[in-house]
């Protein structure tokens, strides 16, 4: 079966994966994710631009093969995680003449998890040209998004870039080019926040570099292909942005309802003061939808019930989550309720010690909440609100 045709002798030869249901088997992936590769036949060489998962690469070799691929010259790895270089030693197995285009950081990388010789590489150097007849690639170091060996790889003459898991989208597709839905952008966020977003600051900087460079197309390693990169660029330029909405996100645990009546005061009383407030149960919900929540969130309330003398494990993971993710929070504080004693915050705020975030002070609280509690919350909740209206996010 013929490779899907993307412009001028470069093809589609990724797999989707819509049966995938976690990354890094922690996030969700309510939709299966794709793994892109791309061929570029140029007049002297055969390129294949980043390789496949491991369990895919029986399919993803077979792919080839029906495609009647019989030579690869080089095999540009962009990125060493092993959902793009897994195959790598099953290709230069059957393709023993393949060359691997990479950065010596990418090198290091799959070296050490794929056992790969040295003689099977060749080092191209930031702003490298190398020439495939009728084609140039040029080999633009990109690190941080999101390992230290990322880069991109230009395609001159037809003004496109692989841009490998830089703003890419857990969005499997049948049609290999972008079709602007919501969906498209819900899936483009969840990737953003679970495994970008601690790296907001080179994420800026890439994307503004992409905007410099008026690419005709983005061709990413996971979901459809950019035909319009504004698209996602705009999308990009408002997460990476340090401008925060005007939300609160409070994830919480709640055992005997106590905290769970605190959360409910709160959406109640922060609404009522035109802020957005998203309740999040982090027992019952997904925490790919947190991630997503984060991303833009002025202020995160964290709510916990006691479990023992700390706060309650669930409340903790989200915390971790939450710390490793680095959003742009600008404010943090803590309800809860306990039964007979302990600490509930240090352990949150411990996890949380990555996020540079005014802490707010918080309400925990004995039992079911009472009048003086509810009037403790009224004191946080305005000054949520005053934080907001100072920022201009409220009137
Ligand atoms: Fe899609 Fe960093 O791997």
């Amino acid at each position: 079966m013929p490779l899907k045709e993307i412009k001028n002798n470069i093809f589609y030869c990724g797999l989707n994966h819509r049966e995938r249901r976690l990354f890094d088997e922690l996030i969700p992936l309510p939709m299966g994710t794709t793994y892109n590769s791309y061929l570029i036949k140029a007049s002297e060489k055969t390129v294949l631009v980043d390789t496949m998962y491991p369990p895919k690469s029986d399919e993803f070799l077979k792919k080839l093969e029906n495609a009647g691929v019989d030579n690869i010259d080089y095999i540009v790895a962009n990125h060493g995680e092993q959902d793009h270089s897994g195959t790598l030693p099953k290709l230069i197995e059957k393709f023993p003449n393949a060359i691997i285009l990479t950065n010596p950081k990418c090198k290091e990388i799959t070296q050490e998890m794929l056992h790969i010789a040295d003689e099977k590489y060749q080092i191209v150097e930031d702003g490298e040209e190398i020439s495939l007849g009728d084609k140039t690639l040029k080999f633009i170091y990109a690190p941080w998004v999101h390992w230290p060996d990322t880069m991109f790889t230009y395609v001159k003459e037809d003004n496109i870039l692989f841009t490998c898991d830089f703003l890419g989208s857990h969005s499997p597709f049948e049609s290999i080019f972008a079709v602007e839905t919501p969906e498209l952008l819900a899936g483009a966020k969840r990737y953003y926040a679970e495994i970008m977003m601690p790296f907001r600051n080179f994420c800026k900087k890439y994307v503004q570099k992409i905007r410099e460079m008026d690419i005709d197309m983005i061709l990413t390693s996971h979901g459809p292909i950019y035909k319009s990169p504004d698209f996602i660029l705009n999308a990009y330029e408002k997460w990476t942005s340090d401008d925060v909405a005007n939300e609160v996100v409070i994830p919480y645990v709640s055992m005997y309802e106590s905290t769970k009546e605190m959360v409910d005061y709160m959406c109640e009383k922060l609404s009522d003061k035109g802020i957005s407030v998203k309740p999040f149960n982090v027992v019952e919900e997904d925490l790919g939808d947190l991630a997503m929540e984060l991303v833009e969130a002025c202020t995160v309330v964290f709510g916990s019930s006691m479990v023992l003398a700390g706060p309650h494990p669930a409340a903790v993971t989200a915390a971790y989550l939450a710390g490793i993710l680095r959003p742009k929070t600008k404010f943090i504080s803590f309800i809860g309720s306990y039964g007979w004693g302990g600490v509930l915050t240090g352990k949150l705020e411990e996890v949380l010690s990555n996020i540079k975030a005014e802490k707010l002070e918080p309400v925990i609280i004995k039992g079911k909440p009472k009048k003086e509690d509810f009037e403790k919350l009224d004191v946080l909740i305005e000054e949520i609100y005053q934080k907001h209206k100072g920022l201009g996010l409220v009137k």
